[in-house]
């Protein structure tokens, strides 16, 4: 049955979603036709005036990925199942990171281990819940390092490894990596592991990370095979 008391994460995502997400698209509209208009009385595109409307659009555009990666920690996550083979949904997201990570001078590779089992799960959240750790991965690692995504299984199990050469870190980070909007970085929200966390819960997994300072770290995830329990 539904709860008639959704929790207060859930209720504030409601409003955020309805309050601000609805006048910053507004603003990102008429922003939109605010640069069209002022195209027509100003005709040189190399004015100011341009470079502080692209300014806001900038802002609004980081604003509004900020609420869509709120949104999506906040809403709990629901799950579309198919059977999904873990190795090709690996390959797909090589193939879509791998050019960030050439630009930066960092090597991807993907090393399966035996045949992992297929399991049922939403193929997109899971995709997603890799994708954080691959670019914590990218963003702690200086060029010449190098990231493995692993991933290895038996019937019961399977695991994905994100493992990196990169800065690593310290005894106080480590533990309060996957609390909400914590964060080392600049420009960082400290969403990316909680969310990932929850994909992988939902799923009925877990996650955890090991890490070396200056040397590197490891994220692991596991996952149940074989039919849900739930
Ligand atoms: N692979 C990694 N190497 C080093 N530090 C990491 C790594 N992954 C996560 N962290 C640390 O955990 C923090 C939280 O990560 P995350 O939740 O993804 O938020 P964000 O990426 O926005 O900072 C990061 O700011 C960083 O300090
Ligand atoms: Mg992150």
């Amino acid at each position: 049955m539904a709860d008639p008391h959704p929790p207060l994460a859930e209720s504030i995502a409601a409003g955020i979603a309805h309050e601000v997400r609805n006048p910053l698209n507004a603003l990102q509209i008429n922003l939109g036709i605010l640069e069209q208009e002022l195209s027509e009385i100003v005709p040189d595109r190399a004015s100011h005036v341009f470079e502080v409307v692209a300014k806001i659009a900038r802002e609004l555009r980081s604003l509004d990925d900020f609420v869509t990666e709120f949104l999506r920690f906040a809403r709990p996550p629901r799950l579309s199942l198919e059977t999904v083979a873990m190795r090709s949904l690996l390959a797909d997201l090589t193939t879509f990171i791998g050019p960030e990570c050439g630009r930066k001078g960092v090597s991807l590779s993907l090393v399966v281990e035996g045949e992992p089992e297929a399991v049922e799960a939403d193929g997109f959240q899971l995709k997603h819940a890799v994708l954080n750790l691959v670019l914590n991965a990218l963003q702690a690692t200086p060029s010449g390092g190098t990231i493995v995504i692993g991933v290895r299984g038996d019937a019961h199990e399977l695991a994905v490894e994100v493992r990196d050469t990169g800065e690593g870190m310290t005894g106080d980070v480590l533990p309060r990596a996957f609390d909400a909007f914590f964060t080392t970085r600049e420009g960082g929200t400290g969403l990316g592991l909680p969310i990932t966390r929850r994909i992988v819960e939902a799923h009925g997994g877990t996650v955890a990370m090991r890490s070396r300072e200056g040397e590197g770290t490891v994220a692991t995830i596991w996952l149940p095979v074989g039919p849900r329990a739930r």
